[in-house]
């Protein structure tokens, strides 16, 4: 393998271009934020095998169907195999690619410290202040509306999980984003998804509290 620094520095470079027809919310800052986010709890935890966390973050979401042009897996694994990573760092993170995607929804029992640790850094990177920002760049970008009170919120069934399009944005924080909290694997994810959550409900109430000011 080359050394490390570099193999870094060329799946970034990768990243980047694979990043060019992003939609809202996956620019490459949330990547660098997923990266962060995964060595901290990796540190916190004291588990995980360090190149694969940092690869598996990295890449995580090439692929994804908002990349329409990447074949993911396949892509992922010439690339690592062309820098000479380890087999095992390699199947590793092709599988924390294939396997960390909400809508996709799995957690393998199998599944490595490494895949728990980076799907809880996306997870955390789509809930709080980031998370509402996401989503609302997000709805904006897709030409949905903030909020559309025709809709009940409590109307089952939630789309978690299906691929279905929210009613409106704030009706993903009902069908995806509250829900995140108790899907968290390790103990320090759940410990920041808890302080986000509860930031989500306070700026929900104000929201809400915001929109019927003055309705009868
Ligand atoms: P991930 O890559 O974490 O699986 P997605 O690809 O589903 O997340 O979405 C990327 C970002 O856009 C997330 O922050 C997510 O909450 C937000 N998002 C996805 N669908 C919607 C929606 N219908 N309305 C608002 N935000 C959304
Ligand atoms: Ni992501």
């Amino acid at each position: 393998m080359k050394d490390e620094k570099s193999v870094i520095g060329e799946v970034i470079s990768f990243v980047k271009e694979a990043m060019l027809e992003h939609e809202s919310g996956h620019g490459w800052s949330h990547i660098e934020r997923v990266v962060r986010m995964a060595l901290h709890i990796r540190e916190s935890e004291g588990r995980g095998e360090r190149l694969t966390v940092e690869l598996g973050a990295l890449l995580h979401d090439v692929g994804d169907h908002k990349f329409r042009a990447h074949d993911g897996p396949a892509e992922i694994r010439r690339l690592l195999e062309r820098l000479g990573v380890d087999s095992k760092v390699t199947d590793e993170v092709v599988r924390i690619n294939e396997n960390i995607s909400f809508s996709k929804g799995r957690r393998p029992d199998s599944a490595g410290i490494e895949f728990r640790i980076v799907q809880d850094a996306d997870r955390l990177d789509a809930i709080g202040a980031i998370g509402i920002a996401r989503a609302f760049s997000y709805g904006g970008f897709s030409g949905n509306e903030i909020y559309d009170p025709r809709i009940s919120i409590a109307d089952p069934p939630l789309l978690a999980g299906t691929g279905s399009k929210s009613a409106s944005t704030i009706h993903h924080f009902y069908d995806k984003l509250l829900l995140l909290k108790d899907l968290m694997n390790t103990p320090t994810g759940r410990r920041l998804a808890e302080e986000r959550h509860d930031y989500m409900v306070r700026y929900l109430e104000r929201f809400f509290m915001e929109w019927n000011t003055g309705s009868m």
